[in-house]
């Protein structure tokens, strides 16, 4: 069973070192956090679980960084400048303000006045100055979502890897949003991450294209530990549907405060490569889209057989890296009670993705010998390169134990006595709390084993 409320996640975060209020130690920052020690790790992990199977398991992607400052054009032309707001109304008695679609009964969400003024649209994009003259026209923008720069880098990619379509960009990075409310720990933040892959198909092919990805993305879910029945997939109503999208799949979580949107799969038709391209007249551009008279570039690819310039469909998973990591972190989180009665935190997090692999810990605290010599075996598995391994040298294997089932660490590997005799240690299962003697030489075979599956 899941967490039961925001409040454990968010309090184990603090304590053990998760996720911290930004900037606290001054009041903090509305709507901004701060991955710690073990935020890093879990955060780097589920990064790179997703860009091994979106990038390094296939040869149709290929992967991006691109900056977050953004010309101002770009997200003219992609409709951002324009429609990239949430209808925002003031309450007249409180003076809060607050997204007009999230009020219930019409009622102020602070006071529940219900004299509140007009919705009227406000834009989400964070603006910045450029260079030492701030006027009017120096600003650019911080991206609101990292797809932009994919479409604005297409043809160089074309251009320097050849591909041809179907073939994708991913990219993972920083984005930003002046969200109105942030609210809900990291699920509705100002300044996130996203997981971005923009597949570029030929028309006509694009809804079996877009089918395809919502069952690819499902799977990945569940490898991370959201199964698939812990996911609603919403079919985004026609009113409802961002500027640029013919049809999108949400793909719904039931997170501690409610069911909302994990993952967005978008089929974003012709849209931004033809918003962003030069000479659109020679180009069947079938949707409605800004004229471009800024664009020195073509952004759309020959047909072999015709020769015709066709501006490709793009079919697009977009995921938030924090709203996936509060889902694993509530997908892990068990409160158990024991056979004797006692009461246990355990992150089952899925190996790949705990921030610690293993725990190497020395019976005695303050004997040299075998402190060093679990130094040394710390040494020799954390260059396995297989993520972090640590030496937990508390001198209390009971506590020890506790702290690693309540930070999702796999493993313990305990080292006594018999080791310095025998060349063997203790190593003790997490979700079970099974516990075997193995030999040291053992060790990389049985974190191998548990990381590559
Ligand atoms: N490029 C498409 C796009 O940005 P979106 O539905 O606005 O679409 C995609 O965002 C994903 O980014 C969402 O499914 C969510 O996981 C994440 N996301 C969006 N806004 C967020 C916010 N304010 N805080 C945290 N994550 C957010």
């Amino acid at each position: 069973m899941p967490a039961q409320s925001m409040e454990q996640l968010v309090s184990l975060c603090k304590r053990r070192g998760f996720i911290f209020q930004t900037n606290e130690i001054y009041g903090g920052l509305q709507g901004v956090y701060d991955y710690g020690p073990l935020g890093v790790e879990l955060k780097e992990n589920l990064k790179k679980s997703w860009w091994t199977a979106m990038v390094y398991s296939r040869d149709d992607v290929e992967g991006l960084d691109a900056s977050i400052l953004t010309n101002k054009k770009v997200l003219r032309y992609s409709g951002h400048e324009d429609t990239f707001t949430d209808p925002l109304v003031d309450c007249k008695d409180c003076k809060n303000r607050m997204r007009a679609d999230h009020l219930k009964d019409s009622k102020c969400l602070h006071c529940g006045s219900t004299k509140l003024t007009e919705p009227r649209p406000f834009n989400l994009m964070f603006k910045t100055n450029i260079g030492p003259v701030a006027d009017d026209e120096s600003y650019a923008y911080l991206r609101p979502e990292t797809a932009q720069q994919i479409f604005t880098n297409f043809k160089n990619v074309v251009d320097s890897t050849s591909k041809s379509i179907p073939f994708g960009i991913a990219q993972i990075g920083k984005a930003f949003r002046n969200e109105i409310t942030p609210r809900n720990f990291i699920f509705r933040v100002r300044e996130f991450e996203q997981m971005e892959l923009e597949f570029f198909v030929k028309k006509g092919e694009d809804e079996d294209w877009h089918k395809y990805w919502i069952e690819e993305r499902l799977n990945w879910w569940a490898e991370q530990g959201v199964e698939k029945d812990k996911i609603e997939i919403l079919n985004v109503p026609q009113e409802e549907l961002s500027h640029y999208s013919k049809a999108t799949i949400d793909l719904m979580y039931e997170f501690p405060h409610g069911l909302e949107e994990l993952e967005g799969i978008a089929n974003r038709t012709d849209f931004d490569l033809g918003s962003h391209s030069k000479n659109q007249e020679d180009l069947d551009i079938t949707a409605s889209i800004l004229e471009n008279k800024d664009s020195n570039a073509r952004l759309a690819v020959q047909d072999i057989d015709s020769k015709k310039w066709e501006v490709p469909y793009v079919i697009e998973p977009s995921a938030g890296v924090d709203r996936g990591v509060l889902a694993i972190l509530n997908e892990s989180y068990k409160d158990e009670t024991l056979e004797n009665g006692k009461n246990r935190v355990v992150l089952a997090l899925k190996p790949h993705l705990s921030p610690i692999k293993a725990a190497v810990i020395p019976i005695k605290k303050n004997d040299s010998t075998i402190v060093e010599f679990s130094k040394k075996i710390k040494k020799d598995l954390q260059k396995l390169g297989l993520g972090r391994i640590v030496l937990e040298n508390t001198g209390n294997i009971g506590k020890s134990y506790r702290k690693h089932d309540e930070i999702g660490t796999p493993i313990c590997i305990t080292i006594d006595f018999d080791t310095l005799e025998d060349r063997t240690v203790t190593v003790r299962d997490r979700d079970t709390m099974g516990q075997k003697r193995v030999k040291i030489e053992s060790l990389d075979g049985l974190i191998k084993n548990l990381l590559v599956k």
